[in-house]
C-alpha cells in the first residue's frame, strides 16, 4: 500500500510531520512518498498542483493531506490559487463522499462555545458531496448581464446543478452509513427555494425505498443551520449538497471545541480517500509549534479503517489519542484551565508515546 503525503502550507508541514510519526510508530509497513502541493507547490513549480503531485495522488492507494492556502496568493488569478489544489484532487480523484465527523470528546465539553449540557457526547457524521453543485457547475465568470433590470452591467455568475446520478451515489453512502449506527439520516435542502434542491430531495427520497430500515427525514439548511445549535444531539447523520456541506461542516466543528479536533475523509467510488483535517492552513500561526496536530492524527485513524484495512490501528491511535487528551495535555485550541499547555511536536510526542504504551500493555 502506497500513502501520498502533501503537506501542503502554513501549519500544514508542522501537523503533517507529527501524523507521520505516528503512523510510523505503528509498526506497519507502508510505503510513502512526499509532493508539494498549494501555494509551496506554486512557489517551487509555478502551480498549485502539479502534474507529478496529481499523478503520485493518483497512483497511490490513500492521500494525507495538510492544508493548503495562505492571503498572500488571493490575488492570483483564480487557477493558480492554493484552493485550487484540493479542488483539483478532488474532482480528478472522483473523491465525491466527505466523511466530516463532529465528535465533542467528554474533556473538552468545556472548550465548546455551547453549554456543556448540548454538546457534552456529541457525535454526529456530516456527509457532504464533494464533487458537485454550485463548486463546480458550469457555465460560470463574469460578463455584461444578459437581461434583467440591470441589462448590460458587469455582472458575476455560478452555476448550482446536480445529476441524478450524483445524488443516487451520496444517498447511497449516506444511507449505508446511517445503517452502521442510530439508523437516522437527515438529508439537508433548499427545496423551498431551489430547483436543484427540490431534485435533491426528491432523489434522496427515491432512494430511501431501498433503506427500510433507516428512518429520513428533510430539513432546509437554514434550519438545519439553527438547529445545530440548538440541539445538535437530535442528529446523527446528516447529508448534504457540496455549499451547505461546507458550510454546516465548519459550524459543527466549532461545537466540539475545536476545529483542530476534526478529521476527514473523502473517498471515491472504490474506497481510495483523501484524508485530511477539517480545519486550514492557519497562516497566522505557522511555524511556531502552536498548531493542534490531533485532527491529522485522526485523519490517519480514518485512512487506515476506510482505505488500508487496519481497524485495529484505527482504533489505537484513536485510544491514544483519548488517553492524551486524559492526561490533561492541550495545545492552545483546546486549552482551558487546568489543562497543561502544549505545542504541536510535543503533542505528537505524547500520542506516540500512548500508543507505545497502550502496544506494550497488550503484548504482555
Ligand atoms: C473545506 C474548505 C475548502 C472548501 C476550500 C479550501 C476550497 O473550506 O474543505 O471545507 O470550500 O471545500
Ligand atoms: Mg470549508
Amino acid at each position: 500500500m502506497k500513502i501520498a503525503i502533501l503537506p501542503g502550507d502554513g501549519i500544514g508541514t508542522e501537523i503533517v510531520a507529527q501524523a507521520e510519526r505516528v503512523l510510523a510508530a505503528l509498526d506497519l509497513r507502508f510505503e510513502t512518498e512526499h509532493a508539494l502541493v498549494g501555494g509551496a507547490a506554486y512557489e517551487a513549480h509555478g502551480h498549485p498542483l502539479p502534474e507529478a503531485t496529481l499523478a503520485l495522488a493518483k497512483a497511490a492507494d490513500a492521500v494525507l493531506f495538510g492544508a493548503v492556502g495562505d492571503w498572500k496568493y488571493d490575488k492570483l488569478e483564480r487557477a493558480l490559487r492554493p484552493e485550487q489544489a484540493i479542488l483539483g484532487l478532488r474532482k480528478s480523484l472522483g473523491l465525491f463522499a466527505n466523511f466530516r465527523p463532529a465528535i465533542c470528546y467528554p474533556e473538552l465539553t468545556a472548550a465548546s462555545s455551547l453549554k456543556p449540557e448540548l454538546v457534552g457526547g456529541l457525535d454526529i457524521l456530516i456527509i457532504r458531496e464533494l464533487t458537485g453543485d454550485i463548486y463546480f457547475g458550469q457555465p460560470r465568470g463574469r460578463r455584461s448581464a444578459p437581461d434583467g433590470a440591470f441589462t448590460g452591467a458587469e455582472e458575476a455568475f455560478d452555476t448550482m446543478r446536480y445529476t441524478r446520478p450524483e445524488i443516487e451515489r451520496i444517498a447511497h453512502v449516506a444511507f449505508k452509513a446511517a445503517q452502521k449506527r442510530s439508523k437516522r439520516l437527515t438529508s439537508v435542502d433548499k427545496a423551498n427555494v431551489l430547483e436543484t434542491f427540490q431534485f435533491w430531495k426528491d432523489v434522496v427520497t427515491e432512494v430511501h425505498a431501498q433503506y427500510p430500515d433507516v428512518a429520513l427525514d428533510h430539513m432546509y439548511v437554514d434550519n438545519a443551520a439553527m438547529q445545530l445549535v440548538r440541539a445538535p444531539k437530535k442528529f446523527d447523520v446528516v447529508v448534504t449538497g457540496n455549499m451547505f456541506g461546507d458550510i454546516l461542516s465548519d459550524e459543527a466543528a466549532m461545537l466540539t471545541g475545536s476545529i483542530g479536533m476534526l478529521p476527514s475523509a473523502s473517498l471515491d467510488a472504490h474506497g481510495k480517500g483523501l484524508y485530511e483535517p477539517s480545519h486550514g492552513s492557519a497562516p497566522d500561526i505557522a511555524g511556531r509549534d502552536l498548531a493542534n496536530p490531533l485532527a491529522t492524527i485522526l485523519s490517519v485513524a480514518m485512512m487506515l479503517r476506510f482505505t488500508l484495512n487496519q481497524p485495529e490501528a484505527a482504533a489505537r491511535i484513536e485510544q491514544a489519542v483519548q488517553a492524551v487528551l486524559a492526561s490533561g495535555l492541550r495545545t492552545a485550541d483546546i486549552w482551558a484551565e487546568g489543562g497543561t499547555k502544549v505545542g504541536t511536536r510535543q503533542m505528537g510526542d505524547a500520542v506516540v508515546a500512548a500508543l507505545t504504551t497502550k502496544k506494550a500493555i497488550t503484548k504482555s
